[in-house]
């Protein structure tokens, strides 16, 4: 295994893989439409986090003689152990040892229904044991989800994601197993991170269907848009999309995240060159002007929950129904899998390396579609 970030642990050695013996009563579902109060963060405003923060010297020096860097990111990876959930993780550690994949982004919904901190070691640490590459992220609105009598709103994400030092995950000490991974330490929720090559804000858009972002947040927003480096590509990450043409009207496009990135990009001058979302649980491509300059936007909530149905699945260029002035490139239906992203100086090679979800084992093929901005 090649040397990996640093003061921290991301995985088990190949040889020590276990299965957890224990078992979870699963809260049974019942929507939760709210807008949720969450915890606040244990770090101060304005909530960044450099990737030197979790890699060795020697990997930055390694990007930053290389002007490369590779990460995964998808989102909606939990469930009960599902084939779907289980051959993504495989296809991720194998990419991991191909590609030099320096972290992974969780576009959000890490844990079904309630991101309760005891699904954690069974929709998350034993799933990516194997993958040595730190996971971090922005949470989905099952990850603040609550239910009554349940745990406060993403109290477990806080504790998983944004604790104050990594250390052996609570959920895991406290049934006596250790995964090898350490919690991992962002700044908040909602934060960015900065990069030899490109920057991430990343958005929490709440519980309720099409997201909602609040004050202090939305200021925060418009502030880390327009201090963002301007010579390097931007990236927007939220786990509600913008567009989608999903036959769930829960998972269309957002008219609240539209109004909320258009006024950024009003504010700050600026526009993302990719804005990158999940909870809709298949991969749609779509290109638009934003205050006349070209934005992408892909939606990627294909990392194992489920395969949702499209309205519209397309191969090549179409006006997206309903959306004027919107292109839908690619949309699919049929996979599970992530995006690999190839960061070289002012650009970013997008990839959607996926499966069909039944093929065991697992075979890490030629991408699905590929995209450049
Ligand atoms: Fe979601």
């Amino acid at each position: 295994m090649s040397t990996v970030g640093k003061n921290r642990r991301f995985a088990h050695p190949p040889t020590n893989l276990k299965d957890l013996t224990t078992t979870v009563d699963h809260t049974p579902f019942h929507a939760d439409s709210r807008f949720e109060d969450f915890p606040p963060a244990k770090a101060s405003p304005p909530f960044r986090m450099d990737l030197s923060a979790l890699l060795h010297q020697s990997e930055m020096d390694q990007i930053t003689n290389d002007k490369k860097l590779v990460f995964h990111a998808t989102g909606d990876t939990g469930n009960f152990k599902n084939a779907f959930q289980i051959h993504v993780a495989e296809l991720l550690r194998l990419d991991a040892e191909k590609s030099n994949a320096k972290f992974f982004y969780h576009l959000g919904d890490v844990v079904y229904d309630y991101g309760e901190d005891r699904e954690y070691p069974d929709q998350f640490y034993e799933i990516y044991q194997g993958y040595n590459v730190p996971m971090i992220g922005i949470p989905g609105n099952h990850d603040g989800s609550e239910f009554s009598g349940g745990p406060n709103s993403l109290v477990a994400f806080m504790d998983n994601f944004c604790d104050a030092r990594p250390e052996v995950p609570p959920s895991l000490r406290a049934i006596g197993v250790d995964f090898g991974r350490d919690t991992m330490t962002q700044p908040n929720c909602f934060w960015t991170l900065t990069t030899p090559l490109f920057t991430i804000i990343g958005l929490y858009t709440n519980v309720p269907s099409g997201g909602i972002v609040r004050e202090p947040q939305v200021t925060w927003f418009n502030n880390e848009m327009k201090n963002a480096d301007p010579k390097k590509p931007l990236i927007v990450a939220m786990h509600h999309p913008v567009h989608s043409v999903a036959t769930n009207v829960s998972h269309r496009g957002s008219q609240e995240m539209k109004t909320l990135l258009q006024k950024a990009c009003d504010f700050s001058g600026r526009v993302p060159q990719l804005v990158l979302a999940g909870h809709v649980h298949n991969y749609q491509r779509f290109t638009t002007t934003i205050n006349k300059k070209k934005c992408m936007f892909v939606v990627a909530g294909c990392g194992g929950h489920a395969m949702d149905q499209l309205d519209l699945a397309v191969s090549k260029d179409t006006p997206a129904p309903n959306d004027p002035g919107v292109t839908l490139n690619f949309s699919t239906k049929d996979f599970v899998g992530f995006l690999r992203i190839t960061a070289t100086p002012g650009k970013l090679l997008g990839e959607y390396i996926a499966t069909n979800g039944t093929t065991e084992p697992p075979v890490l093929g030629k991408p699905i579609a590929t995209f450049e901005v």
